[in-house]
């Protein structure tokens, strides 16, 4: 398959490959009602799955704080992602696998049958932003008004949604998101760092952010590497006077930040600890793609 028609082709759907014009749900679904579920994205690199063991062990934290018991084993679900990976054989995708809490009535309280989670595994397209990896990106500032539980992976994702398309409608990239007596958490769908007087800084792992897994990796690589981080919560302020700033998420890689709010960061092209942190986020991918081979 080429790499332009990956996507929405064939979907896993609750033990069966189907179609995309053949999977379809219930409308008491609880996904659709109540937003009852949890998922991961993982990346696909030269026709390989990358950290696909850390986004299922995050998958299981995130089910445990919902008690939602994963239909599967961490082998079962892998053995679906080698499936699709294998049918649909692309160079480059995004893994997309949610967990739902299934099909019942209508009732906020959870189902009292014991009713099987619906589960959709598919493989979509990750285009590469290469102008933005190599120029840049610009952002804005967002209040953040998401729930107390950010660290788990929920569908339920309406404030991000809504960050994000505001962030599209002033013809940028992502939305940072700023919680009012914290400072600054993630972005909608990314981790948030910053450089500042020689030192990288990044929200700490808590109720607030989402534990990102390529936040985890570039903390091992700049540790490795002997470069100071702080995790902690830098103010709106710090983040607007800051020598550099970039985001980190699986489909984004290390991506600098150049602008925020209309006012350029550092000279308004990316940093050296960025560009230092990127190439070697990169090196990591293909090496990890292939070691699989
Ligand atoms: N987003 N923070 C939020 C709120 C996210 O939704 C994501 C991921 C991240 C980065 O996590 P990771 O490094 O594990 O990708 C941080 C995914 C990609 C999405 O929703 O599409």
């Amino acid at each position: 398959m080429t790499e332009g028609m990956v996507g929405l082709l064939l979907i896993y759907l609750n033990g069966e490959y189907l179609d995309y014009s053949e999977a379809r749900l219930p409308v008491d679904e609880r996904g659709l009602q109540f937003a009852d579920g949890i998922y991961e994205v993982a990346l696909v690199w030269d026709g390989q799955f990358i950290d696909l063991d850390r986004h299922l062990q995050r998958l299981e934290r995130s089910a445990a704080a919902l008690e939602l018991k994963l239909p599967f084993t961490r082998s079962e679900i892998r053995a679906v992602a080698d499936e699709l990976l294998h049918r649909e054989d692309p160079r480059r995708a995004a893994f997309y696998l949610q967990v739902t809490r299934g099909v019942a009535p209508r009732d906020h309280r959870f189902p009292s049958e014991i009713v099987p989670p619906t589960v959709i595994a598919y493989l979509k397209d990750a285009p590469l932003d290469q102008e933005g990896l190599a120029h840049g990106v610009s952002a804005i500032t967002e209040p953040d008004l998401r729930w107390l539980r950010c660290d788990i992976k929920s569908v339920s994702l309406l404030p991000n949604v809504l960050a994000r398309q505001h962030a599209a409608a002033r013809g940028v990239r992502e939305a940072i998101l700023v919680r009012a007596g914290v400072g600054v958490t993630e972005g909608s769908a990314t981790n948030i760092w910053m450089v500042r007087h020689g030192s990288i800084v990044t929200a700490p792992e808590s109720n607030w952010i989402l534990s990102g897994i390529v936040r985890g990796v570039v903390l091992e690589l700049a540790n490795a590497e002997n470069l100071p981080v702080a995790e902690r919560f830098a103010s709106q302020e710090e983040l607007m006077q800051a020598d550099e700033v970039f985001l980190t998420s699986t489909t984004s890689f290390v991506t600098p930040i150049v602008q925020i709010d209309g006012r350029l960061i550092g000279d308004g092209t990316p940093g050296p600890v960025t560009t230092r942190l990127q190439e070697l986020y990169m090196q990591r991918l293909s090496r990890l793609a292939h070691v699989a081979d």
